[in-house]
């Protein structure tokens, strides 16, 4: 088998690169280990920043997201039963976020990418990327038990975390960077009307909570749980009468309906500085992972492809290795941004400490002044919603 970019991972990522090379003509094959089922299956968040609008309406493949997702030009933050609307248009010029999940982005770009004769090998799996210090890169591939080779110019590794493409990155050619936080996020899907029009974030001494939705009859919430935490040890009713503590404020009542899906979420940043090497290029969570407070992980997998198109294009058109050769820097920029972002919004509205402590009056004296300045609520919003990619050194 032999293409020009050979792609690791069909999640959001790998995806989106075939599917954008494809638009100037250049040809990718995508190996994915798991079936498609599982891929479209999995749950995962469902916040789209502007930028991924965009990307996404300039490949053509915005139709169902449109037609589906929810638009909001807002969200409410909230602290000890206090509240704060953000309202994100106001403060950033018009851009918003919308809500439409993760795995309906992933059948839209599988179905895009499948339509039209691409080639996307599920159920097989990478075992060895090879070569990639000379201008034969190969991967290694296991379909049907029958060990093969795909011969590429360039490998792109969107395998995740436990991918192929980390574990090959020389060990030398990076440092890495790690926070485990000592929470992690129990996690639902009910059969209910949301009982909110935009996302709540709350801080509560019992610990975080998260309202959020994926439809009009499909509610999403989340509530900050310890580490070692089983679902077992959670029923329906002690979930919703926690969540409705913890997102209690005047006037606010949270409707409760059957819960069709329970998981827990650890909770960890990392980052590696360096996302290639030779002829290996790391996007998405390959190369980071950020805590899910901010719903920045598919939306930074999305950008990294982003500067990863420009630097292949630039090679195929211009035969110009510029961008190649800055992808790292200027993925990083935006990287390091979220990570702060995620981080802060994750400190700001867990439990970390004892309700009461020098640590909880720092994340309330925030709160506090949120409350009064315009200057930081633009500061959430702008992160929030993504920083236009003009924001950053190209
Ligand atoms: C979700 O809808 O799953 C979601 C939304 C916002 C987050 C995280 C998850 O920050």
């Amino acid at each position: 088998m032999k293409t020009q970019v050979g792609i690791i991972g069909a999640g959001p990522a790998g995806l989106v690169l075939a599917n954008w090379l494809r638009k100037y003509g250049i040809e990718s094959v995508i190996i994915e280990l798991r079936s498609r089922e599982y891929v479209e299956g999995r749950v995962r968040a469902g916040l789209v920043e502007q930028n991924t609008k965009d990307i996404l309406k300039e490949l053509g493949l915005d139709a169902r997201m449109k037609k589906e997702g929810i638009v909001h030009d807002g969200v409410y933050l909230s602290f000890d039963e206090e509240r704060v609307h953000i309202p994100f248009g106001e403060l950033t010029g018009g851009r918003t976020i919308s809500i439409y999940g993760q795995q309906e982005i992933v059948k839209d770009l599988t179905d895009a990418w499948l339509q039209e004769g691409g080639q996307l090998h599920f159920e097989t799996k990478a075992t060895k990327i090879v070569d990639f210090d000379t201008k034969n890169p190969k991967i290694h591939f296991e379909k049907d038990g029958e060990e093969e080779i795909m011969e590429c110019d360039f490998v792109a590794a969107c395998d995740g975390f436990h991918g192929i493409g980390r574990k090959t990155l020389p060990h030398k050619s990076f440092q890495s960077y790690d926070i485990t936080y000592p929470f992690s996020w129990l996690g639902i899907l009910a059969h209910v009307a949301p009982s909110t029009d935009e996302l709540i974030y709350a801080y509560h001494e019992n610990g975080f909570a998260l309202h959020s939705l994926r439809s009009e009859t499909v509610s999403r919430l989340y509530i900050q749980v310890d580490n070692d935490e089983s679902v077992d040890n959670w029923s329906d009713d002690r979930i919703w009468s926690e969540l409705s503590k913890r997102l209690a404020t005047p006037g606010f009542e949270l409707e409760e309906g059957p819960i069709f899906e329970k998981g827990i979420t650890p909770m960890r940043s990392h980052m590696i500085d360096s996302l290639q090497s030779g002829r290996l290029f790391l996007s998405g969570d390959a190369a980071h992972i950020v805590p899910p407070t901010g719903g920045k992980g598919m939306n930074l997998a999305i950008a990294d492809v982003k500067h990863l198109v420009d630097a292949f294009v630039d090679f195929y058109t211009n035969n110009s290795e510029v961008k190649m050769e800055s992808y790292t820097r200027i993925a990083l920029q935006r990287i390091w941004r979220a990570q702060d972002f995620s981080n802060f919004m994750t400190k700001l509205f867990h439990k970390q400490d004892a309700h009461g402590s020098f640590t909880y009056r720092l994340q309330k004296a925030k709160f506090d002044y949120l409350k009064v300045s315009r200057a930081y609520k633009t500061t959430i919003a702008e992160n929030y919603v993504g920083l236009p990619f003009e924001s950053f050194e190209m």
